[in-house]
C-alpha cells in the first residue's frame, strides 16, 4: 500500500483548522469529518469514484442488481402495508454512484409497474461530486418524467414522507468521537499538528468535548470501567448517527426506516476484548486502522452500535420493527429461490453459463455470514396501526430445517 500523509491542499486546511482552535486542536470527529466531507478537498467529496471495484472498497451493490431488486421486493410490500399511498416515497441517504436506485426503478418498472408509477425517488447525498455521478446515473428516468430528486434532510419538510428512509453503509460514514478509558475516567482523542515532522498530525487526549459523550455508555446499557477493561480501553461514540436518526424520523408521517450497516449491539460492540476500537480505513481495498496518512485518499469507518440506532428511534418516537443478519434478510425475500433457478439453467452458450457463475457467485457474496452476509438489517417504523403494517416479509425468519 503507498503511503503518505494525504492530500496537501486538506492537509493544510485541517493544520490551519487546528492551528485557529483555542486549543490547537481538534476533537477527532472534527478532523474525521474534514477528511471524508470537505466541501472541496474531502475523501467523499473529491473523488468521484471511490467506490466499486476501482475504487477504494465495494459494496453490496457493488455485486450487481440482486441487492436491489431484492430490496425492491420489501417496498413493494411495505406499499401495499401502507395502503398503496401515491406518491410513495423512497428516500436514499448516502447512495454513492446512484447504482441502487437505478435498480430499484429499473426493477419497480418492469415487474410492479403500479407501485412504480407511484414512487417519488429522493436522493440525500452530502457530497457533491457523488450527486453529479448520481444525477448523470439517473439522467433517464428524469427525462423520462419519473419523479426524483436530490434534497438535504434538513431541507425536507416534517411529516412529508409517506414511504420508506433507507441507507446502505452511510452509518458506518459517519464522523465518530474516539474516546480512551483512563485512571481518571473517560479522556477523548483530539487531533494536533507538530511542525515539522513528517507525520504532523499527532493524536493527544483532552477533556470530552460533549455531555452527551459523558452518558452515552450507561444509555446504551454498557459501562466500561477499569475493574474489568484495559487501561487505554479505545473506542468510538456515533452522536452524529444519533442526530442523523432524530432528523429522519422527523421527516417520516408513515412508513418505515430501514438501515443496513456493519456492526455489533452495544453489549459486543463495547466488550473489552476490542480494545483499541472499530476504526478502519480503506485504501484500494486494503483496509488498516492509522487515519492519520493518506488524508483524503483513504476511507475511514467505524462499526455501528445497533443498541444506539433502537434507542435513538424509540426516543424518536420510532417503533423497532426488528433486527436480522442481511443474510436472513435477504432469503426471507427470494435470494434462495434465485439461486435455485439459476442452478436450472440449461444452456450451451458459454455466455449464458458464464452469466449464471457470476451472478451465482453475486448471490453467495450478499448471503457470506463472513462478508456482508453478516450485516444488520434494522426495520424502524412510524404511525403503524396496523399488525399486518408491522410484519415484514424481510423480518420473517424462514423455519429451521
Ligand atoms: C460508504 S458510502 C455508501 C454508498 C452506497 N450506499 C453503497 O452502498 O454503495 C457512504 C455514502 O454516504 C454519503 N454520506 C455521508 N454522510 C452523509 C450524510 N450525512 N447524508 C447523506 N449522505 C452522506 C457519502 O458521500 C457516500 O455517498
Amino acid at each position: 500500500m503507498a503511503v503518505s500523509l494525504g492530500k496537501p491542499e486538506l492537509c493544510a486546511v485541517i493544520r490551519d483548522r487546528i492551528q485557529r482552535s483555542p486549543q490547537q486542536q481538534i476533537p477527532f470527529a472534527d478532523f474525521m469529518a474534514l477528511a471524508l466531507y470537505h466541501p472541496e478537498h474531502g475523501y467523499y467529496t473529491s473523488k468521484t469514484e471511490p467506490l466499486g471495484m476501482g475504487g477504494d472498497f465495494a459494496t453490496s451493490v457493488h455485486l450487481g442488481p440482486d441487492f436491489g431488486e431484492l430490496l425492491a421486493e420489501q417496498w413493494v410490500e411495505m406499499w401495499h402495508h401502507l395502503g398503496q399511498p401515491e406518491p410513495f416515497h423512497l428516500v436514499e441517504m448516502g447512495p454513492g454512484q446512484g447504482l441502487l436506485a437505478n435498480t430499484i426503478l429499473t426493477y419497480l418498472q418492469r415487474q410492479y409497474p403500479n407501485c412504480f408509477a407511484a414512487v417519488h425517488y429522493t436522493l440525500v447525498e452530502t457530497s457533491e461530486a457523488l450527486r453529479q455521478v448520481q444525477q448523470a446515473r439517473l439522467a433517464r428516468w428524469q427525462a423520462a418524467a419519473v419523479p426524483i430528486d436530490w434534497r438535504k434532510l434538513t431541507d425536507m419538510p416534517a411529516a412529508s414522507v409517506t414511504g420508506c428512509c433507507f441507507s446502505n453503509e452511510l452509518v458506518d460514514a459517519l464522523p465518530v468521537h474516539r474516546v480512551t478509558l483512563t485512571p481518571t475516567g473517560w479522556q477523548e482523542q483530539y487531533i494536533t499538528y507538530r511542525e515539522g515532522t513528517d507525520q504532523p498530525f499527532v493524536t493527544v487526549l483532552g477533556p470530552l468535548s460533549q455531555p452527551a459523550l459523558s452518558t452515552y455508555f450507561a444509555w446504551v446499557g454498557t459501562v466500561p470501567t477499569l475493574d474489568t477493561y484495559p487501561d487505554g480501553y479505545t473506542t468510538e461514540v456515533n452522536l452524529a448517527a444519533l442526530e442523523w436518526l432524530k432528523q429522519v424520523a422527523t421527516k417520516l408521517h408513515q412508513g418505515y426506516v430501514l438501515t443496513i450497516d456493519y456492526g455489533y449491539s452495544a453489549e459486543r460492540y463495547y466488550s473489552p476484548a476490542r480494545s483499541q476500537g472499530t476504526l478502519q480505513c480503506y485504501y484500494q481495498h486494503a483496509h488498516h486502522n492509522d487515519p492519520l496518512i493518506n488524508i483524503g485518499q483513504q476511507d475511514i469507518t467505524a462499526q455501528v452500535d445497533f443498541t444506539a440506532l433502537a434507542r435513538q428511534g424509540d426516543r424518536a418516537g420510532l417503533s423497532n420493527l426488528g433486527q436480522v443478519p442481511q443474510e436472513l434478510f435477504l432469503m426471507a425475500l427470494g435470494l434462495g429461490d434465485r439461486l435455485n433457478q439459476l442452478m436450472q439453467i440449461e444452456s450451451s452458450s458459454p455466455q449464458a453459463v458464464r452469466y449464471a457463475l457470476q451472478r451465482r457467485e453475486a448471490l453467495h457474496q450478499l448471503m457470506n455470514p463472513l462478508g456482508v452476509g453478516k450485516f444488520n438489517v434494522l426495520i424502524q417504523g412510524k404511525g403503524l396501526t396496523t399488525p399486518e403494517q408491522q410484519t415484514l416479509k424481510g423480518l420473517t425468519l424462514p423455519p429451521l430445517r
